[in-house]
């Protein structure tokens, strides 16, 4: 756990770029730092590895002042990814990716393995290991920066803006590479992002930080969503803050309409007054609406989010989304009125 404990950063020129912060970033969990430009969120990571020193106030690693570990020792358990991953333009992806077990004194063929393994574990094709890092694209090149960060296994892991500079697709698949890396390894990461979107989807909890290094709020995203602290939060959430809130409202309790599913083998005898009924093959896929050619959403019941099953509806003609299992079959249909209902319910709570 990384503990901060009342603390300020005050520049040389006495410029308060972090004021008075306390939070704590717990062990194997995913905390992310949110803010506008110069709210003082790459200051707050540097005082963690010291590449910055708090003025005030104590950063604790376990329990330990930070500030009695020499920098060296404390950076040994500290991987560190930037934007544009900074790797060393003349050494090939393998040495870059190992640049840290070498310095530990790693024998050349055990670092160069423990590169590969890495490579491999960030999805890279390990051919790519033996370019310069100028051939290879911006999205990679943050995937050897991941790597290279993880390289000696250090429990915790900061990153500061390591996804913005890469197009919105490569960037949502660096995101999920990461949530899915993090099940495996359950590090203890502090992330750095001044896009709420990707807080929202990363975080297990999210500090919002205002300009002055002031904490607005620090909470899980639902809560973050669902209780904005104040105005500053509220606006920097967005005004589709309510359709983002949806995401972590469960559709568990979305009432189904299995009356409306009809086998292909014996097509529905009557049409539904209320709703197009759903043709499903012989092993319970979804095929299409009987008798009408025209499109149809699916979501995975009780595991998927309102805000999916919603999308799924709005593919639909008719506003139905159509429930699934986790296989793919279909275990009902989400009719316009289920879906107004469970949205009531979920402004309510
Ligand atoms: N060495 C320094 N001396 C004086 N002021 C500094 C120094 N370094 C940073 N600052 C100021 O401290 C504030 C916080 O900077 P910091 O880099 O932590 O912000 P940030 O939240 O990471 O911003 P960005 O989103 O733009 O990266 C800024 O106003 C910055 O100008
Ligand atoms: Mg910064």
């Amino acid at each position: 756990m990384i503990t901060f404990d009342a603390v300020t950063k005050r520049y040389p020129d006495g410029f308060v770029a972090v004021d008075n912060l306390s939070l704590e970033a717990e062990t194997g969990r995913i905390t992310v730092l949110v803010g506008p430009s110069g709210c003082g969120k790459t200051t707050t990571l540097r005082m963690i590895n010291r590449m910055i020193d708090a003025s005030e106030g104590q950063i604790l690693l376990d329990g330990a002042d930070v500030k009695k570990i020499d920098p060296p020792t404390l950076r040994r358990g500290i991987g560190y990814v930037i934007q544009q991953a900074g790797l060393f333009p003349h050494r090939k992806i393998v040495d870059n990716v190992a640049t840290v077990p070498y310095l530990l004194g790693w024998d050349k063929k055990k670092a160069r393995d423990r590169a590969m393994e890495l490579l491999e574990r960030v999805g890279l094709d390990p051919k790519l290991a033996q370019r310069y890092p100028f051939q290879l694209s911006g999205g990679q090149q943050q995937r050897v920066g991941v790597a290279r960060a993880l390289a000696a296994d250090p429990p915790v892991l900061l990153m500061d803006e390591p996804f913005s500079a890469v197009d919105p697709i490569v960037r949502t698949s660096l995101q999920d590479e990461l949530l899915r890396l993090q099940s495996e390894l359950n590090k203890t990461i502090v992330f750095v992002t001044h896009d709420i979107d990707e807080a929202i989807k990363l975080g297990d909890r999210v500090a919002v930080l205002r300009v002055g290094g002031k904490l607005a709020q620090f909470a899980a995203p639902k809560t973050l969503l669902s209780e904005p602290a104040d105005d500053f939060v509220r606006e920097f959430l967005g005004k589709d803050r309510g359709i983002r809130r949806l995401s972590f409202v469960s559709t568990e309790h979305l009432r189904l309409r299995t009356d409306l599913v009809v086998s292909s083998s014996s097509p529905g005898t009557a049409a539904a007054s209320d709703g197009l009924l759903m043709v499903v093959s012989e092993d319970g896929r979804p095929v299409g609406w009987q008798g009408r050619d025209e499109p149809f959403g699916t979501y995975v019941h009780g595991k998927d989010s309102l805000r999916a099953a919603l999308d799924a509806a709005l593919l639909s003609p008719s506003g139905q989304a159509v429930a699934v299992d986790a296989e793919g079959k279909v275990v009902g249909i989400a009719t316009r009125e289920a879906l107004d209902e469970a949205l009531a319910e979920a402004a309510d709570g």
